[in-house]
């Protein structure tokens, strides 16, 4: 058995109370769907200068204990010739880095998609570990319709998951497993209760039954939500209330921590849900936040691309990373979130 205390500090380093995990991992072709809400082109330039205001804001260390980048991100620098891990390091974030190669097709299963990129892992973990990496995130998407998921299609993602978990672990490097529910949709909260059940249930037993140390290792979920296009949407209290039923099902107690995606919620919405969940109190994990969209996007619509509006923007991200840091301790109150 190896010996994992290495994982079991960085796990303690990222689970901190009143602090998240920001996901500033998009891949180069999506960092230009967040371009674009600046009216920027998806240009290399962009990208770097877009991430260099984001890890370079005043003050957002205060609420961040990590961030995960990018395979292109993770060797950029500043304009100043400091890597942006260095950066992250000095200011005392823990980098990350996204690992999966994307989605494709599943042959037979309409509709559902299996995550790739287990291929070299090993070599480019002890590449990004050099680097200066400490944890990685590994995305499945699981997909509401008819019929599906089916337990097939979640099996696979969930063995996928553990030869990338295993090999993180085994490079000193703590994996975040992400089976991400879709939010798109149509379906009920019933329904996304019983599909995130059934894929962390199918997730864990496989990753007990092949022996990955849970302790060593972060779940990123959704929420329970009902689907987007559906006309019930849920309050705060009711996400809050499926989401803990879920975890409680399905997530065992020795997990190193469970943090959260925004799925296309809006900014504000992810950060009350987070509040709701919190107010249940303290869990068998600890549990905080960790946004790409509900972050970024009030950063993004404030910058527009102008050097004029750099600090007006980075002061909309040092808010929102407040808002929700406040809200992992429960103690925001939304009807004083006017921003
Ligand atoms: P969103 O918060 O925009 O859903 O992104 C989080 C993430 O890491 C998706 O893989």
């Amino acid at each position: 058995m190896q010996n994992n205390t290495e994982l079991y500090k960085t796990v303690s380093q990222l689970m901190l109370d009143g602090k998240g995990i920001l996901a500033a991992d998009e891949s180069d072709g999506t960092a230009g769907k967040r371009l674009a809400l600046a009216n920027l082109p998806n240009q290399s330039g962009n990208r770097q200068d877009f991430r260099e205001m984001l890890f370079t804001a005043p003050g957002i260390e205060e609420f961040l204990s990590g961030i995960i980048l990018y395979d292109s991100t993770i060797r950029e620098s500043t304009d100043q010739g400091v890597p942006f891990v260095d950066v992250l390091i000095a200011r005392g974030m823990v980098p990350g880095i996204k690992v999966d190669g994307g989605v494709r097709q599943l042959d037979q299963f309409e509709g559902e998609v299996v995550t790739q990129g287990l291929d070299g892992l090993d070599e480019r973990f002890k590449e990004y570990y050099k680097i200066g990496a400490r944890f990685a995130k590994w995305r499945a998407v699981v997909n509401i319709g008819e019929g599906i998921p089916t337990n097939e299609c979640l099996e696979l993602n969930a063995v996928h998951m553990v030869e990338y978990a295993l090999i993180a672990q085994a490079n000193g490097i703590v994996p975040i497993v992400e089976p991400e529910v879709m939010f798109p949709g149509s379906h009920t909260l019933e329904e996304a209760e019983e599909v995130t059940t059934r894929t962390l249930n199918i997730l864990f037993s496989t990753l007990k039954k092949y022996r990955v140390d849970l302790k060593g290792l972060i779940l990123k979920s959704s929420m329970v939500l009902a689907g987007d296009t559906n006309p019930q949407q849920s309050t705060a209290d009711e996400v809050a209330s499926a989401t803990l039923r879920t975890f409680k099902l399905s997530v065992p107690r020795d997990v190193g921590g469970i943090v959260f995606l925004s799925g296309g919620q809006a900014a504000k919405r992810a950060t009350e849900n987070l509040q709701a969940i919190a107010s249940f109190g303290k869990q068998p994990w600890p549990i905080t936040f960790s946004y790409s969209r509900a972050i970024q996007e009030p950063f993004l619509l404030a910058w527009q691309g102008k050097s004029e509006n750099v600090s007006l923007a980075q002061k909309a991200l040092l808010y929102r990373v407040k808002m929700n840091a406040l809200a992992q301790l429960g103690k925001y109150d939304a009807s004083r979130d006017t921003k």
